[in-house]
């Protein structure tokens, strides 16, 4: 299986997962040297970039399966994303597992609906995975202003979040490898056992960390600013500020057990993986 942005969040846990569970995974990066210092030596790697088609027929070759996500930062998938899975298919891959996102089958203006679109206009043979908002947000977004100020600032307001810990998306992606023909044409919203207030998320945090961490319901202009001065681009402003207004208006609430029922174990919750990941927010 080849693995697309396996050096992130949930491509990385699927690579893990996948090795855990006997597979022989490839991980398709766009730097193998630095990939290789991540990963060590034993892992499969190819060169693969969305942006230079020279590297998509060569990393195709002879897989069988893929999983395939958007990079945040690529919204053009009509010129990325969609030709890429038309060049899979001819290079024969059998199965393509799709990372969404939640409410994508109701937004048509999303990147990720397009991509479902073309997968499914082609009949190509597909599951699409639907997560609702990643545990591993607090490792990423969040984490300097957990370790630099003992909050979590956002224009969420009040509105709970099912958070969805990506170990679980990757055990879905690996169990669907395992048997791609029972989950063929399917598309699962995958979330986590139920929705959280942030007041309880900082909670968790403060007890695992010993420090008092504070949640902040800010303004939208006072959110702009706090990005502007961490140095985020104009793209990511604009991208993480309407993340943070469709959460306030209930967007992350989902309630879902399709994940419990197909790995047939509860969800982990986002108090275990704060538990579990500690030393990431320790001073
Ligand atoms: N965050 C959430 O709460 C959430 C919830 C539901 C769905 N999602 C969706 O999940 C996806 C993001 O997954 P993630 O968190 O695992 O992403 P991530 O951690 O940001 O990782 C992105 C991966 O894509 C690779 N990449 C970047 N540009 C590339 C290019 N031009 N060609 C090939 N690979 C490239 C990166 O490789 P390098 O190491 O080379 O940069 C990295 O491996 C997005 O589509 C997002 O909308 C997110």
């Amino acid at each position: 299986m080849l693995v697309i942005g396996a050096t992130g969040n949930v491509g990385r846990e699927v690579i893990k997962t996948a090795l855990n569970q006997g597979l022989k995974p490839v991980a398709a990066v766009r730097n193998i040297t630095k990939a290789k210092k991540d990963f060590g030596e034993d892992l499969s790697m190819v060169k693969f970039d969305f942006y230079d088609r020279n590297t998509w027929f060569k990393a195709l070759e002879a897989q069988k399966f893929l999983f395939l996500l958007r990079p945040p930062a690529i919204s053009e998938v009509e010129e990325t994303l969609n030709p890429f899975i038309d060049v899979a298919k001819q290079a024969g891959i059998e199965h393509i597992i799709f990372l969404s996102v939640a409410g994508a089958e109701k937004n048509k203006f999303i990147p990720h609906r397009k991509v479902e679109d073309h997968l499914i206009s082609l009949d190509a043979h597909y599951t699409i995975l639907r997560p609702g908002f990643f545990a591993q947000n607090l490792q990423d977004a969040y984490r300097l202003d957990i370790i630099e100020s003992d909050r979590i600032m956002v224009p969420a307001g009040h509105t709970p979040v099912n958070w969805i810990d990506v170990r679980d998306v990757a055990e879905v992606a690996t169990l669907i490898l395992r048997n791609p023909f029972a989950h063929a044409g399917k598309a699962y919203t995958l979330a986590g056992p139920g929705p959280v207030l942030w007041e309880e998320v900082v909670e968790s945090l403060s007890d695992v960390l010993g420090r008092d961490i504070q949640y902040q319901a800010v303004s939208i202009p006072r959110y702009i600013f706090h990005l502007k001065k961490r140095g985020l681009s104009r793209g990511a402003i604009i991208v993480q500020t309407i993340i943070h207004v469709l959460l306030r208006l209930g967007q992350g609430a989902i309630e879902d057990n399709t994940l419990e029922r197909l790995l047939g174990h509860p969800s982990r919750t986002i108090e275990t993986y704060i538990r579990e990941n500690a030393e990431i927010w320790q001073i």
